[in-house]
């Protein structure tokens, strides 16, 4: 190939591969294969590479525009630094050689990352990096993108909390694992019929057990191992049926054999052990271990070392029902946890707190939320954390950081990375990481409910607890009666296994929610064939198959009243109201696992309930809106059916949150 070269006097035409090797002075020496040729343009291109050159007839030439991203005069051509434009990026600016570009916006950021050539081109670029929770934009959410990395057969669920995780992964009901990795699930009870590389295999594939124990260590399950602990005595019929003991000795007659008796000399079927040091309540002189002996102590049941008893009615300030009021009685006829002395339900915002004992008597705060222990709850609190710094600019709006540090700069603070509400549970497996009272799903305290106490129809309802409180078996064929949790919710999601161990009876069993008195709550029941109830007084009553959403808002309260209302599909005056009713009327089947799933939004009045037979739904209540109750607590609920399992317990609060919004993200 051959190419000009030019010389302020000659022209010749070199071989590319001599250029090399010669200085263009050495090159004079050489011939000019060609005429000798005046366009300076074509002989030696005086401009900057890329740029217009024009010739004129006078042999002089003129350099155009230097290229796009440069500036100088046509023949010198500069990188210009669009960098130095004010507010092109919010990132981080480089500039390169030409052009520049923006760096990705931060963490949690979603927005443009643009680039470009020139500073015109600079001027008119503006990156915009969208903070996650702001609502202006369409949040970055990687469930909805499908970047997520949740198995098949799981559903990705979108936290857009201020933490790391923006998302978990939760197999589909009908199959366990971790979410990235799920396997069939029949008995629905959270463990996989086949082993996982994350989760052990349902040691009772058949029938649901969420704690998976198994005594004997045989692999079998005690929910499915007729004799758990290998003594040849079947469970049934064994008084201690997880403890060896062939012979079966009862002292004191409470069918609660002496090796595994709390009390073996003390007849406590019950074997309630409030301080769960290993000695029945009913054996123990010192219940709460609180190192006051009972028959001194002002609270046998709470621990209170203070003693502190200020109405002086000696019940101690820690659990008495109404501390500021002398009530010795201690009667509290609905169930609230508050005193009857003191409980007027004078309750303006609906949400279960009589408005003198309401840390927000104005705005619908079920939860009680209150992060600084002000005495103003977070809902009506604009400074949740008392750092100073209001809740519309914290970086942390539940934990003071008054620095507002923020190391990577993505608008949470460095003092509640991961952990919103600093309980120590990350946020992604926190059943509520906006409310540091709640942690994970536990019911292994719980308040016995009988809504119908005096009736002797039936018996109470005899629950027992495993699975550190995430299963609950109910024995008794009983009155109508809750398991109540203690924990307090506003917007709530609650799922359980239901499961009739048996194939005696048919009638009632579900979950109880937005639980705020003996009179106020909302029961899920399900009942497996129609049925008028036998007892006619006071009110007929007649219970068709199917999931029922009821409201009780009794005026009696617990009851035969009560009771009958409960029992009756449809309505009943001044008792129960039936928001809807499965239309198939599809009752439920003995053995047979189902998941209940219920939606509740109490700021919309939104409630919804699905049921799920396997993998398929069974039942599906869709929108059902009602604003009479703004939340409350949860429970399970029984109505003479006895061997109900409620497994895998699981209960999450579900928050909008937004870092802006402290107010409404807390209602
Ligand atoms: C967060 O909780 C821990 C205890 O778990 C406590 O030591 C720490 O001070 C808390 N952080 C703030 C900023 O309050
Ligand atoms: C609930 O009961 C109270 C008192 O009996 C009554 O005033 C109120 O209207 C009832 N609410 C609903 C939604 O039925």
């Amino acid at each position: 190939m051959s190419v000009p070269i030019c010389s302020s006097m000659r022209c010749f035409y070199v071989e590319i591969e001599k250029l090399l090797e010669f200085s263009v002075c050495e090159l004079i020496v050489f011939k000019c294969s060609f005429p000798h040729v005046s366009d300076m343009c074509v002989l030696s291109n005086p401009c900057f590479p890329g740029v217009e050159c024009t010739s004129k007839s006078d042999g002089s030439w003129e350099c155009g525009r230097c290229p796009l991203g440069l500036s100088g005069n046509g023949t010198h051509c500069e990188d210009e630094n669009e960098c130095e434009v004010e507010g092109v990026c919010v990132t981080e600016c480089i500039n390169t050689d030409p052009g520049f570009y923006c760096l990705p916006c931060p963490p949690r950021y979603k927005g443009t990352q643009p680039y470009g050539l020139g500073l015109e081109e600079a001027l008119e670029t503006r990156q915009a990096c969208v903070f996650l929770f702001e609502e202006v934009c369409e949040p970055y959410n990687p469930c909805k993108d499908n970047t997520h990395t949740c198995h098949r057969n799981a559903e990705c669920i979108y936290l857009g909390l201020a933490s790391e995780v923006l998302y978990k992964c939760m197999c589909a009901v009908g199959f366990a694992g971790d979410g990235f990795l799920c396997g069939e699930d029949s008995d629905l009870d959270g463990w996989p019929n086949n082993r996982l590389p994350c989760k052990q295999n349902d040691n009772c594939p058949m029938l649901p057990n969420s704690g998976q124990e198994d005594l004997d260590k045989d692999g079998q399950g005690d929910a499915c191992d007729p004799d758990d602990d290998n003594d040849n005595i079947i469970d049934e019929r064994d008084n201690c049926p997880l403890v060896y003991n062939p012979r079966q000795f009862d002292s004191d007659r409470d069918g609660i054999g002496d090796r595994c008796d709390n009390c073996p000399f003390e007849s406590n079927p019950l074997q309630t052990d409030t301080d769960d040091n290993g000695e029945g309540d009913a054996c123990s002189i010192d219940i709460d271990g609180d190192e006051v002996l009972n028959d001194r102590d002002n609270c046998p049941l709470v621990y209170n070392t203070d003693q502190r008893d200020t109405d002086l009615d000696g019940v101690g300030d820690q659990c008495d029902n109404c501390p500021l009021l002398h009530n010795p009685l201690q009667l509290d006829s609905d169930s609230d946890l508050v005193g009857d002395m003191c409980d007027n339900s004078q309750d303006i915002d609906e949400d279960g707190h009589q408005n003198s004992l309401d840390n927000c008597p104005y705005i619908a705060n079920s939860n009680q939320a209150d992060h600084d222990n002000d005495g103003k709850g977070d809902a009506c609190d604009h400074d949740d954390d008392n750092d100073g710094i209001p809740d519309d600019r914290d970086n942390c709006r539940l934990v003071p950081n008054r620095d507002q540090l923020d190391s990577d700069g993505d608008g949470s603070g460095d003092a509640c990375f991961d952990d919103f509400d600093n309980d120590s549970i990350p946020d992604a497996l926190d059943a509520c990481p906006l409310n540091q009272d709640i942690g994970s799903t536990d019911f292994r305290k719980f308040q016995v409910v009988l809504l119908d106490p005096k009736g002797t129809t039936q018996s109470d309802p005899l629950w027992v607890i495993r699975s550190q409180g995430t299963e609950l078996l109910q024995t008794a064929n009983s009155d109508p009666g809750i398991a109540l949790g203690f924990d307090k919710f506003s917007a709530v999601d609650f799922s359980v296994t239901f499961y009739v161990n048996t194939n005696r009876d048919d009638d009632y069993a579900g979950i109880v929610f937005a639980y705020q008195s003996s009179r106020r709550f909302y029961v899920v029941m399900w009942k497996q064939v129609s049925q008028a109830y036998w007892e006619k007084r006071p009110s007929k009553a007649f219970g068709t198959a199917g999931v029922s959403i009821k409201l009780v808002n009794s005026s009696t309260g617990p009851g035969e009243y009560l009771r009958n209302a409960l029992w009756h599909t449809g309505n009943t005056r001044h008792q129960v109201r039936t928001l809807w009713h499965d239309p198939n009327e599809i009752g439920w089947k003995d053995y047979t696992a189902y998941r209940m799933h219920l939606i509740h939004r109490p700021k919309t009045g939104f409630i919804r309930v699905v049921v799920y037979e396997g993998r398929e739904i069974l039942s599906d209540s869709g929108a059902v809106y009602d604003h009479t109750l703004a939340g409350g607590r949860l429970g399970l609920f029984v109505f003479s059916q006895e061997h109900v399992l409620f497994s895998d317990l699981r209960y999450e609060c579900r928050v909008k949150y937004n870092v802006h919004i402290s107010v409404s993200s807390m209602i």
